[in-house]
């Protein structure tokens, strides 16, 4: 069997190396999250059809992942295929999402394993091809051992959805649990709090995300984890998915660890103490 605590730090590249000496270990996020933009333009640019673009990502999708998995990222979440994708792309692109996606997991499954990587999903996976459905469950289920990290596709998903499931779990529970007692129904509803509905979010088993990447330059969210992304500090790169690659990650986890997060606080520089001197500083200045 593998001995999986040994660091990986020496399978990175010279040039990741040297981005990666620049972080601080113990402040590697525990949690990022990526949206993959950009596949289309990647291919105009080159006169190519939009297809070898997605077939490009998904290249990038697997150098991400084995560098995320050798600097030890507990969990990498990829937007991969939205609910408004799956709605208002083309046919035959959508069919052929689902193609790559198929054979990107038949292909990789090996060497998730050989990187000790879990698979995981969020979204309406229900709502996705059987055959869809019975490879990402292969591929969950021959990965599941793994205590690396967790990658996690995000597929058909989309936030506001997410936070409809969950609200019609959390009324379903109380339904159940008050038995017919409207009494006890009102009171469930009244008791409802953040930590309710986070543990009914597809996310329920993995921390919120620390630090969320785009690609391609767009400025937006694209209903990607709402909820979990309150307080998550946003990196946007003009690189296109497919040019993105794990050096780039490490980039954005050296930006990452450049800002203060103040979690809607003043941050560490501001006590009881320090504001109150600048409070008679201030009086001083009036005077
Ligand atoms: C956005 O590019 C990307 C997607 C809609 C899909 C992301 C898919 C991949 C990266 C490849 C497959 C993934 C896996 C996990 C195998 P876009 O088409 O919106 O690009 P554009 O905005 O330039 O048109």
């Amino acid at each position: 069997m593998r001995a999986y605590n040994t660091s990986r730090i020496h399978q990175l590249s010279a040039e990741e190396l040297a981005v990666y000496r620049q972080l601080d270990p113990v402040k590697i996020p525990q949690h990022v999250a990526i949206i993959m933009d950009g596949n289309g333009r990647w291919a105009g640019k080159r006169a190519l059809k939009r297809f070898l673009g997605h077939q490009q990502g998904a290249e990038s999708v697997q150098f991400v992942v084995e560098t995320a998995s050798r600097i030890d990222l507990p969990y990498l979440t990829l937007y991969a295929f939205s609910l408004e994708n799956n709605l208002r792309r083309p046919k035959s692109e959508v069919n052929f999402l689902m193609k790559l996606l198929k054979s990107y997991l038949v292909g990789n499954v090996k060497r998730m394993n050989e990187n000790n990587v879990r698979m995981a999903y969020i979204g309406r996976i229900e709502e996705l091809p059987t055959e869809v459905q019975e490879t990402m469950q292969w591929a969950s289920e021959n990965t599941a051992k793994n205590t690396g990290t967790t990658l996690t596709l995000a597929l058909n998903y989309g936030a506001r959805t997410e936070l409809v499931d969950a609200m019609r779990l959390a009324l379903k529970d109380a339904i159940t649990e008050s038995e017919g007692d409207f009494g006890k129904l009102q009171e469930l509803v009244k008791g409802l709090e953040e930590r309710h509905v986070s543990r009914r979010l597809y996310t329920a088993n993995m921390p919120d995300p620390d630090l969320v990447v785009r690609t391609s330059g767009e400025q937006r969210i694209s209903n990607f984890l709402l909820w979990q992304i309150a307080y998550a500090e946003i990196f946007v790169t003009d690189r296109l998915w497919p040019d993105f690659r794990g050096i780039h990650l490490l980039e954005a986890i050296a930006d990452f660890q450049r800002r203060e997060r103040r979690y809607g606080g003043l941050g560490d520089s501001f006590t009881d103490e320090n504001l109150a001197e600048q409070r008679s500083e201030a009086e001083l200045v009036r005077r």
